[in-house]
C-alpha cells in the first residue's frame, strides 16, 4: 500500500462520506435553499459562538473573502512572511483586493503582539498604506504545523483595538490546533472577527471551507462570493455528516 503524505488534502471521503452524500438532501445554495449546506453553516457558527457562516469552494476563496471584507484597495494587511494568504494564493490579496502584506519575519509562521504592533504604519502618515487588517494562520501551513499560544493571539487583538485593526484567522487547520492544546472553538470564536475553517484537509469533505463572522459581515461575504464566482448550486452532497466528530467533540 502507498501511503501519499504530500498533504492532507490528497485524503479522500470515506465510504461513510460517499454514503452520506447519496443520501443527502439539496437545493439550491445560490438561493440559499440547501437546507445541508444551510444546516452546516449554522451548525458551525453555533460552534463558534458566532452570529453566521457561509459555505465555499475553498479556503482561497473564504480568505480572500475575509480580506475583502476587512479592506479598502491601497490599504495593507500585516502578516507572517510564511503566511499562505502571501505565499500560495496566487496574489489574490492584490488581484482581489488592492492589498499589500506586510510580512513579519516571525517564528514557525507565529509572530509576536509586539512585532504586529510595530509594523503598524502610523494612520496619518498617507505615503505609506494604511495598515487595516492582521491575519493569522492556525496551524501554521509552511510552519509545519506549528500551533499559536492563545495568550499571544489575546495580545494580538489588544493591538488590533488598540489601533483600529481588524482581525482575520485563517483556520485552515485550526481543529488540529485546538486538539493539540484542548481549546474549544468558542474562545478563537470571541477573539476574531471572521475564521475561515476548512473542511477539505484530512476530514473526509471532497471539498470546501467555511467563513464565520458577524451577520453584517455574511450578508456582505454573500455578495463577493457570488462576485467570485463561488456561488454553487446544488453543494449539500458535501454533507454535513462528514463533519459529525468534531461536533460531537465540541457541542456543549
Ligand atoms: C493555511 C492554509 N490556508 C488556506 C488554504 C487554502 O485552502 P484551499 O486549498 O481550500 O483553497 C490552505 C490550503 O492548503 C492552507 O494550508
Amino acid at each position: 500500500m502507498i501511503i501519499n503524505l504530500i498533504s492532507d488534502t490528497v485524503t479522500k471521503p470515506t465510504a461513510g462520506m460517499l454514503e452520506a452524500m447519496m443520501t443527502a438532501e439539496v437545493g439550491d445554495d445560490v438561493f440559499k435553499n440547501d437546507p445541508s449546506v444551510n444546516a452546516l453553516e449554522e451548525k458551525v457558527a453555533k460552534m463558534f459562538g458566532m452570529e453566521a457562516a457561509l459555505f465555499f469552494p475553498s479556503g482561497t476563496m473564504t480568505n480572500r473573502t475575509a480580506i475583502k471584507l476587512h479592506t479598502q484597495p491601497g490599504e495593507q494587511l500585516i502578516c507572517d512572511k510564511y503566511a499562505h494568504v502571501f505565499n500560495y494564493e496566487g496574489g489574490g490579496v492584490s488581484f482581489n483586493s488592492g492589498v499589500s502584506c506586510r510580512l513579519l519575519d516571525g517564528h514557525r509562521g507565529m509572530v509576536s503582539a509586539q512585532q504586529v504592533e510595530e509594523a503598524i504604519n502610523p494612520p496619518d502618515f498617507y505615503h505609506s498604506p494604511l495598515t487595516s487588517l492582521v491575519c493569522i494562520e492556525n496551524t501554521t501551513n509552511k510552519g509545519g504545523g506549528a500551533c499559536w499560544d492563545l495568550e499571544e493571539l489575546k495580545r494580538i487583538k489588544k493591538v488590533c483595538e488598540k489601533h483600529g485593526l481588524h482581525y482575520h484567522l485563517d483556520g485552515a487547520r485550526l481543529w488540529n490546533a485546538m486538539v493539540a492544546n484542548n481549546e474549544n472553538p468558542k474562545e478563537y470564536g470571541a477573539l476574531f472577527e471572521t475564521i475561515s475553517v476548512c473542511l477539505s484537509k484530512g476530514l473526509g469533505c471532497p471539498v470546501g471551507s467555511v467563513l464565520l463572522g458577524t451577520k453584517e459581515h455574511i450578508h456582505d461575504a454573500l455578495r463577493i462570493r457570488k462576485i467570485l464566482g463561488g456561488g454553487m448550486r446544488q453543494s449539500g452532497f458535501r454533507q454535513p455528516r462528514g463533519f459529525m466528530p468534531w461536533t460531537i467533540m465540541w457541542n456543549d
